[in-house]
């Protein structure tokens, strides 16, 4: 007998549709999905007005990507959803870690290879700060070899991937950890900046009234074999925007302060920035990336 469609039945009719579908991490997450979404059209009461801006917003969203700029990463982000991955990946890890914070639109896989001790200044001019300390696991012990990628945005909050020609690089690096599991580098005193605001999120934020602004930070990837991959940022502490991230990224225990005077400085007079990163181990090598290198998903999807 044919069922009446209403305003309620509509989520099981949809549901039981999908109930054949074999891969059971699917039905699931597929099931979930539509039961949320029509809970929020119902709870909203939702117009047709309504539901096309919002596919005219969701179009927009996705023709403003390319090959060096992920929109719906930029969406996820500013509506707290990256953040809420993040904390869930640090629920599943087993022993102590760093906490992770968002890996953002800007990171890049091909950064350069450096020596321990050099600079990931190429072009900018700005304040020079030495990032030092070491990556540890669960129970304090140095991890030999961690490979560290870092990058930061100069002194006016721009990326190399927002210049001219986004494929200079300045301002990144991946670094070996000696035997300890001990890193430092010379790298620009970070910045804060406000979100890429010349897009249909962007017109979000503003219709918000929200700033913007992400507060001052540097990225990291840490990963060694053996161990889950650690995505996170180290925050400026004092910094205008500490409590207001436009993305969320901003954790307690990430927040740091330059030492204008560190005795220990690996670089005799230089200001420093230390922190200890923790990683928790994992056989399967797993990794917190919410995010990616935009060249890399649309060269996944042929564009
Ligand atoms: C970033 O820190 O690079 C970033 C993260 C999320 C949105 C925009 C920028
Ligand atoms: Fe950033």
């Amino acid at each position: 007998m044919t069922k009446t469609i209403n305003e309620i039945t509509i989520t099981e009719a949809a549901t039981d549709q999908m109930s054949g579908t074999p891969d059971p991490r699917l039905r699931k997450i597929m099931a979930s999905l539509v039961r949320h979404l029509h809970e929020f059209a119902r709870e909203v009461d939702l117009t047709a007005d309504e539901w096309l801006e919002g596919i005219k917003f969701l179009t927009a969203v996705g023709q403003k990507c390319t090959a060096h700029r992920q929109e719906f990463i930029l969406l996820s982000d500013t509506l707290g959803m990256s953040a809420l991955i993040n904390a869930l990946h640090d629920k599943r890890a087993v022993g102590a870690a760093t906490k992770s914070s968002l890996l953002g639109p800007f990171y890049r896989h091909d950064a350069p290879m450096m020596k321990l001790g050099d600079s990931i200044i190429s072009k900018s001019p700005g304040t020079e700060v030495c990032f030092y300390g070491q990556v540890i696991d669960s129970n304090g012990k140095g991890i030999p070899n961690a490979l560290v990628q870092v990058w930061e945005p100069d002194e006016t909050g721009n990326y190399d991937l927002q210049k001219h020609d986004p494929s200079e690089m300045d301002l990144r690096g991946c670094f070996k950890c000696d035997a300890e599991g001990r890193y430092y580098f010379r790298g620009l005193c970070p910045t804060g900046y406000m979100i890429p605001m010349d897009g249909p999120v962007g017109d979000m934020i503003r219709a918000q009234k929200r700033h913007g602004y992400r507060p001052a930070h540097i990225h990291f990837v840490i990963g060694a074999p053996g161990y889950r991959e650690l995505v996170t940022a180290l925050y400026v502490a004092g910094d205008a925007h500490i409590d207001s991230d436009t993305v969320f990224g901003v954790s307690d225990s990430l927040v740091i302060s330059v030492n204008k005077n560190d005795a220990k400085s690996p670089i005799a007079k230089m200001p420093t920035i230390h922190y200890d990163f923790q990683l928790a181990a994992d056989k399967a090598w797993t990794s917190g990336r919410v995010g990616a290198d935009p060249s890399q998903i649309t060269s996944k999807i042929g564009a």
